[in-house]
């Protein structure tokens, strides 16, 4: 009886000094692996015995004994994400972005993956609260989470992430205010010094976009708050963000009057304001020289003629303006800009005389003038752009609509929206 104990405790013994010697993955993370395959209901077909970086599972990646990686996007993966995953005491990249049958909750402890530099989980299924343990990923460069059902608001403790270069949350059900710091005990994102991204758009955050936000240490590119419930006035700290290429707030609740210091974001490529509760009068924005794109649309501002520092924005190639009380003619310089491509100028008090005479763009393919007040029409030489003139008194006076309505071109070139073009 003894020596038979004895000798299957050798053979264990054996079996577990083979095993180790022959494996090329030590056993915590072979086994975490196990866990993370044993939830999910569909896994890459490669994914067979027991040693991952001995047998070189499809989207695993080895440094010495330790999974480094798992880059798994695009596979058809199905199921949970095992709460053992945190076991991987060395992974660096967890990508399993675009699996749409992944799904449930991320593990609460994810925040044990010290050394965890990418989190991307881009276009899954994901929901629930985004976990507090976050912040204690302190390697994390890239957090993407966009494109899944996350609720719950954003976790303060992000703002400790001082090495976060991308912040992506965008369209999730997320909710609540943007946190801020306040004090040493209780962080939040304008702590945020490296993040170059913080893309937002289509949650339902809400309340004041903080003053407190934003500050000179700020090296943030893209400012993405479009299609949220944020209330209140743009913060004048914004102004301070020099960097900033691209700013959306548009589809929000935001009132009061646009700051006069949006004109100091010299690099400004994109900006749209539209569809909030803006008041009073534009600000003179003529210093935004790389400015591309410029949607103010649908706010109720003061009535006002088409602004004359437009003729300073000399890369314009959008240019909406819908619905903003513009009243007087067309100026002559608007058709001058060597980029412009489109113009929505619809729904205000326009008059006058719409005259293509000096245009001086090649690109120029959309301009819609519907509903305004044009009483006369000196067609442009280039028959490719396209003019909408429907309601207006020289369209009723003509009565043509092939010649003055055609809607070919589709909204898609109307609306740019950025945000596609930046995903990781
Ligand atoms: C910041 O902390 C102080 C003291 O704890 C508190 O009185 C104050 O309300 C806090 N401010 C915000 C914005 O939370
Ligand atoms: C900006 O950075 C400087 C230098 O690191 C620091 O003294 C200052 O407090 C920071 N300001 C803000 C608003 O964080
Ligand atoms: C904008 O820049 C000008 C000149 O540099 C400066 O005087 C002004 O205070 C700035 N405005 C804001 C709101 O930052
Ligand atoms: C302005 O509002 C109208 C009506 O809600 C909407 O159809 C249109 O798309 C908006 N225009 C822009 C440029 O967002
Ligand atoms: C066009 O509108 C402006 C501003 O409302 C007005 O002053 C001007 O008289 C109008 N022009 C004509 C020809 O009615
Ligand atoms: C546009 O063309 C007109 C005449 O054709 C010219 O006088 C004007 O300088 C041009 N404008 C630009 C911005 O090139
Ligand atoms: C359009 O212009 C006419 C005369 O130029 C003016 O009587 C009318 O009120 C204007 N309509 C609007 C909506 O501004």
């Amino acid at each position: 009886m003894r020596s038979r104990i004895g000798t299957s405790m050798l053979l264990i013994f054996l079996f577990v000094q083979i095993y180790s010697v022959s494996a090329l993955t030590n056993g915590l993370d072979a086994s975490a692996l196990q866990s993370l395959k044993a939830e999910w209901t569909r896994f890459p077909v490669s994914w067979e015995g027991s040693d991952p970086c001995g047998t070189k599972w499809v989207g695993i990646t080895c440094s010495d004994d330790h999974v480094v990686s798992i880059s798994l996007g695009h596979l058809n993966l199905e199921g949970k994400l095992s709460w053992d995953i945190t076991a991987l005491a060395e992974l660096q990249i967890l990508d399993l972005s675009y699996n749409i049958g992944l799904s449930g909750s991320l593990p609460p402890n994810i925040g044990d993956l010290k050394k965890l530099r990418n989190l991307i989980l881009v276009g899954c299924s994901f929901s629930g609260q985004i976990p507090e343990s976050v912040g204690s990923l302190e390697q994390l460069e890239y957090l993407s989470l966009n494109s899944n059902q996350f609720s719950g608001t954003i976790p303060a403790s992000i703002g400790r992430l001082s090495k976060l270069y991308w912040f992506d949350i965008s369209d999730n059900q997320i909710e609540g205010n943007i946190p801020v710091s306040n004090g040493t005990s209780s962080p939040g994102l304008d702590m945020l010094h490296e993040t170059k991204h913080f893309h937002f758009g289509n949650n339902k955050l809400s309340g004041d976009i903080p003053e407190k936000l934003f500050s000179s240490n700020m090296t943030l590119i893209h400012v993405l708050f479009d299609n949220n419930r944020f209330t209140g006035k743009i913060p004048d700290s914004l102004s301070l963000v020099k960097a900033l290429t691209i700013l959306r707030l548009d589809v929000n609740k935001l009132s009061g009057d646009i700051p006069s210091g949006l004109n100091n974001l010299t690099n400004l490529e994109y900006l749209h304001l539209a569809n909030n509760r803006f008041t009073g009068s534009l600000p003179i924005l003529s210093s935004l020289a790389s400015l591309n794109s410029l949607d103010v649309s649908n706010n109720t501002l003061d009535m006002s003629p088409i602004p004359s520092w437009i003729s300073s924005l000399h890369m314009l190639k959008i240019l909406n303006m819908e619905g903003i009380q513009l009243v007087g003619p067309i100026p002559f310089f608007l058709f001058s800009h060597i980029q412009l491509q489109i113009v929505n100028l619809k729904c205000n008090r326009i008059n006058e005389t719409l005259d293509f005479g000096t245009i001086n763009s090649s690109q120029l393919k959309y301009v819609d003038l519907q509903y305004n007040n044009i009483t006369d029409y000196k067609p442009p030489t280039n028959k490719r752009i396209k003019v909408i003139l429907a309601n207006n008194p020289v369209w009723r006076e003509v009565g043509n609509e092939r010649k003055y309505v055609q809607q070919s071109i589709t909204n898609a070139h109307l609306f740019y929206r950025p945000k596609k073009l930046f995903f990781l």
